[in-house]
């Protein structure tokens, strides 16, 4: 069982990262470069981002092509109206697909770029509701453009898809879902409000942590989670208290950057594993499901009798601590769900896909650990409130 470091490795990152004030300069001349010169491009967004105008200046870049702008993404995009998406976009021959959003949105963006004609035709429902094992292929080139840091959704070669019928989650994954390019401009996160900030703040966090305790962690994915984590510990405390912190916001784009590089390599382990059924069952946000049983992940390998993860925990465990015990997790999370209830849902917490990376072996005794020492971390913190 790995505690150990992997050397025998191959990494590959496929996504060409723009970073700064300039990254939507050379948009035109990237998808022309890649798609010839008659473009027919589909924007995907949020409401919010369309009524509010910051969308303007990356269409503005696309002149005098043709796009199209759909904003009707919802959080967690669900497999039945991604699939009412698809077939509504597929008579149209867009070459260059576009995410302005959040994860959900970046994710919906992989999805549809994956999915219209020419890459898998199939609806998503039939292939996924019966666990088809299809290649997914894309002849259209695709862009990331985060609104939020936090969810790495910018680089990683997978997409999350809900099923609300049948209260379940999907993966798309696969090199094609990787973005061609990602544009990271932070002004683009500075309007994100306070709790959407937090949630987006400890979902990369989760991933710094969860990419650490994970069995296939490599001295590359190593790399970027450390450098992430303190990145998160500096900034996201920064960000909360002065959300105008242009700075901050950078640095909290860039640690989402970095833990999405690495759980590209890694995945997720046993706290994503933990928070699906929370977000299934109850619309917990992503961002505190997946973050607040990290106390008890900590604990438990801290717990460890052989102290077999000293060296893991290294500038981890403290820190992490520290940082948890100021953020009001637990208060946001009660406005969803109370801890009874989230005991009730143990028996779907082991999802093996995600809590088969951890560096321990995890059965119910292990997540109930995790619970029960997630659950007097909070008791015994003040717990700050967001609202
Ligand atoms: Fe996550």
């Amino acid at each position: 069982m790995g505690n150990a470091v992997r050397f025998d490795y191959q990494h590959q990152q496929p996504v060409t990262i723009i970073s700064g004030a300039d990254a939507f300069a050379n948009l035109r001349g990237y998808c022309e470069q890649h798609q010839g010169a008659k473009l027919n491009i589909l924007v995907l967004t949020s409401k919010g981002h369309h009524q509010r105008g910051s969308l303007q200046p990356l269409l503005d870049q696309l002149h005098p092509h043709p796009f199209t702008v759909i904003d009707s993404i919802q959080p967690n995009p669900d497999i039945d109206a991604l699939d009412a998406l698809i077939a509504e976009l597929s008579p149209q021959s867009f070459n260059v697909v576009i995410g302005f959003g959040g994860g959900s949105v970046i994710d919906a963006a992989k999805v549809v770029a994956c999915s219209l004609a020419g890459a898998n035709s199939r609806p998503l429902h039939q292939r996924f509701r019966a666990n088809e094992a299809t290649a997914v292929t894309r002849t259209c080139s695709l862009i990331s453009v985060p609104t939020t840091a936090g969810t790495g959704a910018e680089v990683t070669p997978f997409a999350t898809v809900w099923d609300d019928a049948e209260k379940r989650k999907y993966s798309l994954s696969g090199a094609a879902v990787a973005p061609d390019a990602a544009l990271l401009d932070a002004r683009l996160t500075l309007s994100l409000p306070a709790f959407e900030t937090l949630y987006s703040g400890l979902d990369a966090l989760s991933h710094s942590m969860e990419s650490l305790w994970n069995t296939n962690r490599t001295p590359i994915s190593e790399a970027y989670s450390r450098q992430a984590f303190r990145l998160i510990v500096q900034a996201l405390p920064e960000v909360l208290a002065n959300p105008a912190d242009t700075h901050s916001r950078a640095m909290m784009q860039q640690a989402s950057l970095l833990a999405g590089l690495a759980i590209a390599t890694t995945r997720t382990a046993v706290a994503h594993s933990m928070s699906y059924p929370l977000t299934s069952h109850y619309q917990v946000p992503h961002g505190i499901a997946c973050s607040y049983t990290l106390p008890g992940v900590l604990q438990v390998l801290k717990q460890d009798p052989d102290g077999t993860f000293a060296e893991l925990l290294h500038d981890l465990y403290e820190p992490a601590m520290q940082l948890l015990a100021q953020l009001p997790i637990m208060a946001e999370l009660e406005n969803y769900v109370q801890w009874s209830q989230i005991e009730a849902l143990l028996p779907e917490m082991d999802v093996k896909q995600r809590s088969g990376n951890f560096i321990l072996p995890v059965n119910n005794t292990v997540i109930y650990k995790i619970l029960e020492y997630s659950a007097v971390f909070y008791r015994n913190t003040e717990g700050a409130s967001l609202r």
